[in-house]
């Protein structure tokens, strides 16, 4: 299956604030397949945008914050991919009006959020956040075929992952006081909740891993809850330091009359990663289902971010009010972010209580 990109109807020029690790291995990759031109490029490491502007063709480097804000126009989108600690005071230096894509999550807590919600309001700026999992090519398919086939009403959603996750690839995650759940299964909640809407409650219990004192917690068992008719689940282990044999990761959706299977190949032997696998069933009158096998081009890294910037320039050409990923929806997976953490401090009913 493959996916016609987003062709804006005004040539707009990308500004990335920040030339760190997802800037090189996603941003600049993804806007290179859609053709979006990225001009300009800061960091307060002037090398790493130095590298990345050689590596990708941008035409200017600036040395300061100020000097990339000043160059800025209305056809000026900015891309802010820094650690989310960063974000508020950036965003305050932004002009009113502006047009700008924030790297997830949105601050490191919800109260930060909700200060960049205020702040984005307040600045009339057209914002989204790239919570860029909604828009890779597997999830449409997956979108595609529970909306035109005969899937029913979805049932049950589990996202499992058991794989070796190099944390030390990002120095800024090394003091952070929160990791798994803000950092990575934050993306499964926000598909979650772009599938299903705002869960009732979030339950978690979220932990750390012997190996890995110094770090703030590493996996996560969490479950949204939809109700008794919906089950929803996310499981991640990302201390399986055992090989590639075992590694594992995928997202199923089952419904009353389908399912959809989506191994994601990328986060097994990472950064290496593996193929994809994107696998269905739908139950047909009078005949044996059995499961298809579907190629699907394109994965999560990097093409699902042409889709987060697409959200940017659809708002801009008038083809739609807001983007999908506004800040104001977004909020609520922040919510659900907090309330795992809250759900997982407070802890589970006391058996000591009940014997
Ligand atoms: N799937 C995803 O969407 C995804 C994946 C990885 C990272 N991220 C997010 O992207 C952000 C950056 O992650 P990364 O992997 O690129 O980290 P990184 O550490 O590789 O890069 C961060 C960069 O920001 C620069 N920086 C820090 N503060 C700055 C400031 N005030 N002004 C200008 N530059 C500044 C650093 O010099 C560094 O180059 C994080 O918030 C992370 O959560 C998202």
């Amino acid at each position: 299956m493959q996916q016609a990109y987003y062709k804006p109807a005004t040539p707009y020029h990308i500004f990335s604030i920040g030339a760190g690790g997802i800037v090189k291995d996603a941003h600049l990759p993804a806007y290179q397949l859609a053709g979006y031109a990225v001009k300009g490029i800061y960091d307060i490491d002037n090398r790493k945008a130095q590298a990345l502007a050689k590596s990708f063709d941008i035409q200017d480097v600036y040395e300061s914050l100020d000097a990339i804000i000043a160059t800025a126009n209305k056809n000026t989108i900015f891309d802010i991919a820094l650690p989310a600690s960063a974000i508020i005071e950036v965003l305050q230096k932004i002009p009113t009006g502006a047009a700008v894509l924030l790297q997830k999550p949105m601050g490191s807590t919800l109260a930060e959020a909700k200060e960049i919600v205020a702040l984005v309001e307040s600045k009339k700026f057209i914002a989204a956040v790239n919570f860029q999992l909604r828009y890779a090519p597997c999830i449409i398919a997956a979108k595609n075929i529970m909306d035109t086939q005969n899937f029913g009403t979805i049932t049950d959603i589990e996202v499992a992952v058991n794989v070796h996750t190099p944390w030390s690839l990002w120095t800024f995650l090394q003091s952070a006081p929160r990791l798994e759940i803000l950092y990575h299964s934050i993306h499964y909640i926000d598909l979650i909740r772009n599938v299903l809407g705002n869960p009732l409650s979030v339950y978690a219990k979220t932990i750390k891993h012997p190996a890995q004192p110094a770090l703030a917690s590493v996996k996560s068992n969490i479950i949204m809850d939809y109700g008794n008719a919906v089950g929803v689940s996310i499981k991640t282990n990302h201390c399986h330091d055992y090989g590639n044999t075992h590694q594992d990761a995928f997202i199923k959706i089952e419904g009353t009359n389908g399912a959809i299977k989506i191994n994601l190949g990328l986060l097994k032997n990472y950064p290496v990663g593996e193929a994809d696998r994107f696998e269905y069933i739908i139950k047909e009158l009078g005949t044996q289902a059995s499961w298809k096998q579907m190629d699907i081009e394109g994965s999560w890294f990097p093409h699902a971010f042409i889709g987060s910037m697409a959200e940017i320039m659809k708002t801009l050409d008038g083809v739609i009010i807001t983007p999908d990923n506004n800040v104001q929806d977004v909020l609520a997976t922040m919510a659900c972010v907090e309330a795992a953490y809250q759900s997982s401090a407070q802890g589970g009913v006391s058996i000591q209580d009940l014997l």
